[in-house]
């Protein structure tokens, strides 16, 4: 199976002087076509900051990133808002819905970023929702839905305009252990389907639902495993 991203000898620090930190000292990873790929770390091991990188968020001070032959690092401008808006998918913590939007209408919201209009962004969200498992609350706003409700449209989000790489920084970690397992099988999904899958978490459960999983303590990456 092909790489889709691939990223080499990053590099990021943060403060200057004696409180300088290197938040990622030296990470090279990389994850194939429908490969869900997990970065298993405690807090302040550098998670959010190396999947930050990746996904066009942040830049590192050294080294590479490439996603589907784009070199993500060095884009500017319009191609990285383009970069953002169509290549990429991403699943935070919270969901970041718009709280008086409906399910369906939030969905819409990030096709019309990258590009969709009229009915085929309603058909794309419409058909997202169904894979989340919400035909039913389609016309829910937010702010009527539960917690976990709420994260199954943000997955919806991120799917919904076809990106080359989901990339999900602590997906879970608000949700209760049912509700986190429904997230983690969904993201699974997203992976078989062909996605590379890139996601961050504290929680060694998440990992039986990973293909690869790789552990970061101290902006470096350990020992990998695979289950
Ligand atoms: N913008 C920033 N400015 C200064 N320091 C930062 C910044 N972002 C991260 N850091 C530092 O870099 C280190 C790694 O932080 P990061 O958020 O990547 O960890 P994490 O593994 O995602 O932790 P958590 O599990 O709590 O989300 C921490 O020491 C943090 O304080
Ligand atoms: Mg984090």
């Amino acid at each position: 199976m092909s790489d889709v991203i691939v990223a080499a000898g990053l590099l990021r620090e943060f403060g200057s002087g004696a409180q300088r930190t290197r938040a990622v000292d030296g990470v090279d990873l990389s994850v194939a076509e429908a490969e869900l790929l997990m970065v298993l770390g405690r807090s302040g091991a550098g998670k959010t900051t190396l999947l930050s990188m990746v996904g066009g968020l942040d830049r590192p001070d050294a080294g590479t990133v490439t996603v589907a032959g784009q070199r993500v690092e060095a884009l500017q401008g319009r191609d990285r808002d383009r970069f953002l808006q169509v290549s990429v998918g991403w699943v935070f913590q919270t969901s970041g819905l718009v709280p008086l939007l409906t399910a369906v209408e939030n969905v819409e919201l990030s096709l019309h970023l990258a590009g969709l209009t009229g009915t085929a962004a309603r058909e794309r969200a419409v058909e997202a929702l169904a894979l989340v498992g919400l035909d039913g609350r389609r016309a829910h706003t937010a702010a009527e839905l539960s917690g976990g409700e709420q994260q199954r449209v943000a997955v919806a989000r991120a799917i919904a305009k076809r990106p080359i790489a989901v990339i999900a920084d602590e997906p879970t970690a608000q949700l209760d252990s049912e509700t986190a397992a429904g997230i983690m099988e969904l993201l699974r999904e997203v992976a078989a389907a062909g996605t590379a899958v890139l996601m961050a978490t504290h929680d060694r459960v998440a990992v039986e639902y990973a293909d690869r999983v790789v552990n970061m303590e101290d902006g470096r990456l350990a020992a990998t495993s695979t289950t």
